[in-house]
């Protein structure tokens, strides 16, 4: 009779833990789904292939982490600025656009624990300007991204020229509008492999992390991407997949 007892207790805590695992799902602005906020002119970070699918190691890595915490991954695209703004208002529940950890982002953002480092470089159509003659340049950044950041806090707005996308940041440069851009070293070597001529040159500016920017306060949906991140950091995934896109 002992047994019996002690058997049932057993099994209704079996089913209390199980009750309690469900409960625990992760809330979400969508049931079910991870919907994240990105601006795809970023190679090899996000971009659309030739299909229109938003492709690149964060959509990869997204879809990894999602398959560990029972989400589906949905990309939301637009422009860096409104991307940054949907997370901070909720409207998603992450920003995952190459997001560089600020204090200032700090206040609006949970970030995730980050999974890369990249700095500053300038792209030119020689390569040759360096950072020594940004101050007599006009320097074409993406708006709102620390590119935009350094160059407005360095040199002032007038040196400066905002554009919603790198894709139209790019084409400034090619039809002389602007003498330079800063961006992201990683990128900048994307856009040199897709457009001939382009060269770049190294800056001195710090070394920036990534992280995905979890909209405030929802404590488990961090916890549970952090948990994933950290096990597809240890097997190798990260890595894995960071080296594919760069190699391409
Ligand atoms: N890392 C830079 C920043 O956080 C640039 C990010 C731009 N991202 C993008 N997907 N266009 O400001």
């Amino acid at each position: 009779m002992k047994k019996m007892i002690a058997l049932a207790l057993a099994l209704m805590m079996v089913a209390a833990v199980a009750l309690a695992g469900a409960e625990a799902a992760l809330n979400t602005v969508e049931a079910g789904k991870f919907t994240y906020s990105t601006s795809p002119d970023f190679p090899p970070f996000e971009y659309k292939d030739d299909d229109g699918n938003i492709v690149g190691i964060e959509p990869d890595l997204m879809v990894k982490i999602c398959e560990k915490i029972g989400l589906e991954a949905v990309p939301m695209a637009m422009d860096f600025d409104g991307a940054l703004l949907a997370a901070q208002q909720g409207k998603v529940d992450a920003v995952v656009s190459g997001v560089t950890v600020t204090e200032e982002r700090k206040l609006v953002f949970d970030f995730a624990d980050s999974y890369t480092t990249i700095t500053q470089a300038i792209v030119s159509k020689d390569g040759t300007v360096t950072q020594e003659d940004l101050k007599d340049k006009l320097i074409g950044v993406q708006r709102g991204t620390t590119g935009n950041i350094y160059a407005s806090d360095d040199f002032g707005d007038d040196h400066v020229a905002a554009y919603d996308t790198y894709t139209l940041v790019f084409e400034a440069l090619q039809n002389g509008q602007v003498d330079c851009v800063l961006l992201d070293d990683a990128v900048a070597k994307q856009f040199i492999a897709m457009i001939p001529g382009l060269a770049m040159q190294p800056t001195d500016y710090p070394i920036e992390e990534y992280a995905f920017g979890i909209s405030k306060g929802n404590t488990a949906l961090l916890e549970a991407i952090n948990g994933a991140l950290a096990e597809l950091i240890e097997d190798g995934t990260v890595q894995a997949i960071i080296d594919q896109y760069m190699a391409e």
